[in-house]
């Protein structure tokens, strides 16, 4: 197991990588703990936490609202928790936001921990504090930063994920690299390729997994943005690479986020070559790389309802918005720019149907 501290201004997290979630107990010491998770997860999992009250949402993007937020709220009352209590949210990225943002209200915040079972979860979701759900179709819109006390990320969870969420997760970790760049960029353009099954995974030269260090390399490039700026007012904005129209593809095209990334960065790619950012070559290592995912690059999404959902989202500043564009691979930057520039942008590039 490898133990990796996030420290952040609102306090910090012990990150434990490759940890079991058997040894639960070690982390609760005696607190009142009650565990939100969500059915796929229980049904998979539950026998590991059915000592402690549990608290099982309904799985699914769709239910990262405030309708499972108050559940939880009367289901924390039924159970009596109080500021010594402890909370667990179990399961992917949907559990880990609803689980913090519960957790930071109740009784104006209480103690929480997370086990992260999605690879998207592990390497991004349940680090860094953000949590929050959506809102009038708009995503994350409520929410606030509070950091867990521990992440276990208990790697064997992936063993039951399905391929397709393994994808998810490796958006998010593609998105890391390029944050990166220099060697990991590299080794991932090396190493990602699809099994037989179209199932994604990342291969040393000497034939070994390598998935377990990049999860591990993309907790800490991840980490150590948000050190530098938890609250996103400058530096983070970065993470968000991909992000500004894969929340509308996520939605238009009905993807698990981390695919939605993936095509969000290819156009975060074009869009910067289109402006003169980002040399043609890199471009095409970049693409490559994305390709490698096995997605299809192209977005189906409407482009009435791509620009639709830009003008609620929360990143917007009056009829501005900031944009990650790629200079090259390890050399990213958030820039404000004006909605119609991104607006042309789709146009130009025929993004969308
Ligand atoms: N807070 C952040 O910084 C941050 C960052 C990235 C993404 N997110 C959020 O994360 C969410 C996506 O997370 P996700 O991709 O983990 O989705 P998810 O939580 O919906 O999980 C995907 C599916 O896998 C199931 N599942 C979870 N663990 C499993 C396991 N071990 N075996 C079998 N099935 C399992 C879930 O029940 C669900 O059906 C989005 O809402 C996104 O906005 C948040
Ligand atoms: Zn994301």
């Amino acid at each position: 197991m490898e133990k990796f501290t996030v420290t952040a201004a609102s306090g910090s997290t012990d990150v434990l990588i490759g940890e079991r979630t058997a040894n639960l107990k070690n982390y609760i010491r005696g607190r009142n703990t009650i565990i939100i998770t969500d059915n796929n997860v229980a049904s998979h999992y539950g026998k590991f936490f059915e000592q402690y009250k549990t608290i099982v949402i309904k799985t699914g993007e769709e239910n990262k609202n405030l309708q499972s937020v108050e559940f939880i709220y009367k289901k924390l009352f039924e159970y009596g928790a109080d500021r010594r209590s402890l909370i667990i949210g179990i399961g992917g990225g949907v559990v880990t936001d609803i689980t913090g943002f519960a957790s930071a209200t109740y009784m104006r915040g209480l103690s929480y921990g997370f086990v992260s079972t999605t690879l998207l979860a592990q390497v991004d979701a349940s680090i860094g504090g953000k949590n929050g759900v959506n809102f009038m179709g708009a995503k994350n819109i409520i929410g606030t930063f509070t950091q867990p006390e521990f992440v276990i990320i208990d790697t064997g969870t992936l063993n039951t994920i399905p391929a397709e969420e393994i994808t998810s997760g490796m958006g998010e970790i593609l998105k890391h690299c390029i944050i990166a760049g220099g060697k990991i960029f590299d080794t991932a353009s090396d190493s990602v390729s699809l099994d037989n099954s179209g199932r994604i995974k990342i291969t040393g030269s000497g034939g070994e997994d390598l998935l377990p260090f990049f999860i591990s390399e993309s907790i800490k490039i991840k980490a150590e943005v948000v050190a530098n700026d938890e609250r996103e007012s400058g530096q983070r904005r970065i993470l968000n690479l991909g992000h500004t129209i894969a929340h509308a593809i996520e939605i238009g095209e009905k993807l698990p986020h981390g695919i939605a990334v993936i095509k969000g960065i290819k156009f975060a790619s074009d869009f910067s070559t289109a402006q003169g950012f980002l040399d043609k070559n890199e471009n095409l290592k970049i693409t490559a790389l994305l390709k490698k995912t096995g997605v299809d690059l192209e977005i189906n999404t409407e482009r009435k309802q791509i620009i639709n959902l830009l003008q609620h989202d929360k990143k917007k500043e009056k009829s501005d918005i900031y944009f990650v564009f790629i200079r090259k691979p390890g050399d990213v930057f958030s820039m404000k720019i004006h909605l119609e520039k991104l607006t042309g942008a789709l146009d130009d590039l025929r993004i969308g149907r």
